[in-house]
């Protein structure tokens, strides 16, 4: 458990790494680009190098103020002993499950998880002797029998990557720590932008973001976070530095000015999705609103007892499989939801799913849904324009 914080989420998103060692007389953090950091004197040499892995500055690799910065705001925000930055979302997880697996080692992971995330278990830990096991997000206590004597770590993604399942987290936590206290528990806590579910708060030992989507929050760059409790700090820390694994000043400088907006977007994002999925679970032509805020979505209990809000990501179902030329159509023609991977930004985004795309991404090779998922991301921009633009687009494929 982290100490209770001091103030409201907002407040702590505005003031959390903003020590004047950092700001040197300015409102945020110096930009300070660094691969080499002077030693004045041989004392100093010896000191940073003692200190190295203590926030001194010693070298680039190993951070610089504007680094520091953003490190203590995330571990003040997410609750963690450290905090570990990343050149991206994918970077962070393959390097956070690499630094607690050898060979031999078994990797419990939620068949939800996002693709690459998944792909790094069986492409890259497969080829070094790791075994990955897949559960369905919804599985709750019942977990405690998928763990194996040699199960070192348990990965877990809530909402699930696309149909958005909530976990149940704390009997999944207690669960796998009754069987096996010394396996390490990772979520992918991006949805909730580290804020919105408190996962260390809830036992879990280490809390990862692509921050590329609500922290740097404005599509312009990328970044990976990882916060892990004591526990699991120093290793961490060492594994990420042994695989170069550091981010540039200016990308950090950018993470730590969207933490400053990041409570007031997270309000809106939370405000205007959830109207549009109240609004669509209306639709005659949608079959289903995978929304983790609406009753009917899977978890959604999970995420009332659990989370503080909802961020803008979320899915839903058509009743009908559109054909290429209805997809074109449909997708073609927005004028507000352009199409694009990725998420987190203050702009609305649409992209398609079949269903067996779907399923060829699923360990267990299908969904059960007949229709074409539709993922959005719901922006800042005005509600009622957004809805417009999306019953445009519903008849465009009556
Ligand atoms: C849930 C989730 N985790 C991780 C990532 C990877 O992040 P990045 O694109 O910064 O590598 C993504 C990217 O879409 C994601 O959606």
């Amino acid at each position: 458990m982290s100490d209770k914080p001091l103030h409201h989420q907002e407040t702590a998103l505005v003031h959390a790494g903003r020590s004047k060692r950092y700001t040197q007389g300015s409102v945020n953090s110096v930009i300070q680009r660094a691969s080499s950091l002077v030693f004045d004197t041989v004392e100093a040499k010896k000191h940073a190098t003692r200190n190295r892995a203590k926030g001194e500055l010693f070298y680039g690799r190993r951070g610089t103020l504007t680094h520091f910065s953003l490190q203590e705001a995330m571990c003040e925000l997410e609750g963690g002993a450290g905090c570990a930055l990343f050149p991206c979302g994918a970077a962070a997880v393959a390097n956070t499950i690499l630094a607690f697996v050898e060979q031999g080692d078994h990797v419990l992971m939620t068949n939800t998880a996002y693709e690459p995330s998944q792909d790094f278990c069986t492409k890259i830990l497969a080829r070094l002797g790791v075994t990955t096991g897949w559960f369905d997000p919804l599985i709750g206590a019942e977990i405690a029998s998928r763990v194996q004597p040699n199960t070192r770590v348990v990965f877990l993604e809530s909402p699930g990557s696309i149909t958005m399942e909530v976990h149940d987290v704390p009997a999944i936590v207690s669960a796998v720590r009754s069987v096996a206290p010394e396996a390490i528990i990772i979520i992918d806590n991006t949805w909730a932008a580290g804020v919105l579910f408190k996962a260390l708060d809830f036992g879990i030992d280490i809390s990862i973001q692509a921050a590329t989507k609500y922290l740097i929050g404005h599509s312009d760059g990328m970044i990976g976070t990882a916060v892990a409790n004591a526990r699991c700090w120093d290793r961490l820390r060492e594994n990420a530095y042994l695989m170069g694994q550091m981010v540039d000043a200016d990308t950090a400088y950018m993470t730590s000015r969207g933490l400053r907006t990041l409570g007031v977007r997270l309000r809106q994002h939370h405000e205007s999705s959830i109207k549009i999925a109240e609004w669509l679970a209306q639709h005659p032509q949608v079959e289903r609103v995978n929304h983790p805020a609406l009753p009917g979505s899977r978890g959604h209990e999970f995420w009332k007892r659990d989370f503080t809000g909802s961020s803008g990501l979320f899915s839903f179902v058509l009743k009908k499989r559109l054909n290429d030329a209805e997809l074109a159509a449909y997708l073609d023609n927005f004028t507000l939801f352009s199409m694009a991977y990725s998420w987190g930004g203050f702009e609305s985004l649409i992209l398609p799913n079949q269903p067996e795309q779907l399923a060829a991404i699923r360990p267990e090779g299908k969904v059960d849904f007949d229709g074409t998922l539709i993922r959005l991301h719901v922006g800042l921009e005005n509600v009622d324009d957004l809805i417009q633009d999306l019953s445009a687009g519903f008849e465009r494929i009556v």
